[in-house]
């Protein structure tokens, strides 16, 4: 390896690691509430300024006192160790946290976790069989739509959100439908061949 792409390759994860740092920190400085044992928390008042809420993730309820003010990716991350979501930008405009509420794609940064009630949220964790890969996961690694790949598991859920509207999509209905997912390394053209390769499999 030369010494440029030496460099390179080290300030790319030290990137990352810049990232990561970032997402956890943010998380960290959330006041998220302790997790209590099911038992206990239905019998215990909430602690001051937090609500009890009910949540169902990739088909189990879960139920947590979270502060009012929790979004769902904290809850999603920080209470269940789902981390395939991932946190980019924090602010509703990247899709790198995206999940599937009732098979819609939402970005679960923007959404308060109180507001998640009542839904079948999906998270990247939930589209695998045990340990095979959705078809999906697998068009992804068949047509390399991926580079550094934080953003790919928000790629997936976006493209899953489309495909379960849209089982047949045109070239132009996979860019329309994953428009609201940016992607830093411009792995675009081969992420629309992995959504278009995964609609091909029945
Ligand atoms: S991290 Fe949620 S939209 Fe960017
Ligand atoms: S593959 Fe790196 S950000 Fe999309």
């Amino acid at each position: 390896m030369s010494e440029q792409s030496k460099k390179s390759s080290l300030s790319r994860r030290q990137f990352l690691k810049g990232v990561g740092t970032g997402v956890a920190g943010s998380i960290a400085a959330s006041k998220i509430a302790r997790a209590l044992p099911l038992e206990e928390l239905e019998k215990a008042s909430p602690p001051p300024g937090q609500v009890l809420i009910t949540l169902k993730v990739n088909g189990r309820e879960k139920r947590f006192h979270v502060e009012p003010q929790t979004t769902l990716v904290e809850v999603l991350r920080e209470r269940l160790q789902l981390t395939g979501t991932k946190v980019v930008c924090n602010h509703g405009e990247c899709g790198a946290c995206t999940v599937l509420l009732d098979g819609k794609a939402v970005y679960s940064c923007h959404m308060l976790a109180i507001d998640a009630q009542g839904k079948e949220i999906t998270t990247i964790e939930g589209l695998l069989s045990g340990e095979e890969l959705h078809p999906l996961q697998k068009a992804f690694v068949k047509k390399d739509g991926y580079q550094c790949g934080f953003c790919t598991p928000g790629q997936v859920m976006a493209a899953r959100a489309l495909l379960l509207k849209k089982p047949n999509p045109s070239r132009e209905d996979v860019l329309e439908g994953m428009s609201g997912n940016l992607c830093r390394c411009a792995a675009y053209p081969k992420i629309i061949d992995s959504v278009l390769e995964a609609a091909k499999i029945k």
